[in-house]
């Protein structure tokens, strides 16, 4: 059988860059070569596009200096033109059978780049542009898990318009409608930038100036003192649960320092928790992912309250994060699928889709009988 082109993306503009790179290497090292061809393309920190050349030999460095190209959103399926900057013109070079987005954050799995990969007609592995950008806003990923009956902690919504028109009413307000302490988000935020813990009326009205530099809309909800257990979603409509992990931050709460640079972190699989909890999350993680119409894969954060056990989901990734030592290719390794095999399965479930929505009527409605 010929083996499949498979465009691995990722950089990309985030703050989440060099995390990318990591997820990005990890991935490159488990893809099967015997099955595909792989294709670097480094997103650098503007947005442009490089194709690796074949002697890149590991190095971000060369990569860097390759001709930029780009991906003609055209529907010739997946192909990439190198750019003659001088001349500004293009020139076919490479045509990708399925692409494999690891840009975390924004631009990268908000739908932006999704919606271009759609528009280019090439199968991506994940999920489309609605999943991707619902699960990335925050306010409306919980207005629609809340209209599925599923459960999410309260919450104020705000615009940052007018929190920087005056917060002082606001303040106020979610001191009475929420009570104090609470976690104050960028709506559209990853890696906890943008996110503070507030515990008095002053740290709020600071919190929510900080978070309104993030994003136009904030969000407020009750802080909750809970244990963070985490369930990996992988499959299409028909999605399956991994076993449950957890994570036990080392400071506050996990912040963008214990993510990516506190090594004291520890992620426990299989979380530590009675068969009965780990079915119950297990059954709202399916449930949110396709109550979110997540494809492919998705990581469900859930928030569970040490006193009551009460059980709140916190946050759907549809790009969670992928180097060796990350929760998703982890959960799934401990549940019997490793890292490779979880590749394949990605690639098949993103050429499933694809082939599922090419074949979609487009034209006009057949005339009356
Ligand atoms: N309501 C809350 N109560 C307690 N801790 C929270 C709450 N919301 C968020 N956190 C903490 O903040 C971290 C980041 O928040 P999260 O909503 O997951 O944002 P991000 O998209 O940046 O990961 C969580 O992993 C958790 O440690
Ligand atoms: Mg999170």
């Amino acid at each position: 059988m010929a083996k499949l082109r498979v465009g691995l993306l990722f950089g990309g503009r985030s703050v989440e860059h060099q995390v990318s790179i990591v997820s990005a290497m990890a991935i490159l090292q488990a893809l099967d070569r015997q099955k595909y061809d792989v294709s670097l393309i480094l997103v650098d920190p503007e947005g442009r596009w490089h194709l690796a050349p074949n002697d890149h030999g590991g190095s971000l460095e060369s990569i860097l200096q390759a001709p930029e190209v780009v991906l003609r959103a055209d529907a010739s399926g997946g192909r990439l033109d190198q750019v003659d900057r001088e001349r500004s013109i293009q020139f076919g070079d490479e045509t990708l059978d399925v692409i494999f987005p690891i840009a975390h954050g924004r631009g990268g799995e908000d739908g932006a780049l999704q919606g271009l990969l759609e528009l280019a007609s090439v199968p991506y592995v994940g999920s489309g542009v609605l999943s991707s950008a619902l699960q990335m806003d925050k306010d409306l990923a919980k207005q629609i898990l809340k209209s599925a009956d599923l459960p999410v902690l309260p919450w104020v919504t705000i615009r940052s318009s007018e929190l920087k028109r005056g917060g002082d009413q606001w303040v106020e307000k979610i001191n009475r409608q929420l009570s104090l302490p609470v976690f104050v988000k960028p709506a559209n935020s990853g890696s906890s930038v943008g996110i503070s813990r507030a515990q008095d009326v002053a740290s709020l009205a600071l919190s929510l100036k900080e978070a309104a530099y993030y994003d136009d809309k904030v969000i407020v909800e009750r802080a909750v003192d809970a244990r963070e257990l985490e369930i990996a979603i992988l499959g299409n409509e028909h999605c399956k649960a991994s076993v449950p992990g957890e994570i036990i931050p080392r400071h506050d709460f996990y912040d963008y320092h214990a993510k990516y640079q506190d090594e004291s972190t520890e992620l426990i699989i299989p979380a530590e928790i009675p068969p009965s909890l780990t079915k119950k999350l297990q059954d709202l993680a399916i449930r949110s992912a396709t109550a979110l119409e997540a494809r492919g894969m998705t990581r469900v954060d859930f928030l569970v309250e040490r006193e009551t056990e009460n059980v709140w989901i916190n946050e759907l990734n549809s790009l969670p994060g992928f180097t060796s030592g990350s929760m998703y290719p982890r959960l799934w390794a401990e549940s019997g699928i490793p890292f490779g095999t979880l590749l394949d399965q990605l690639i098949d479930f993103a050429r499933e889709r694809h082939s599922q929505r090419v074949n979609f009527r487009t034209g006009a409605p057949p005339a009356a009988l």
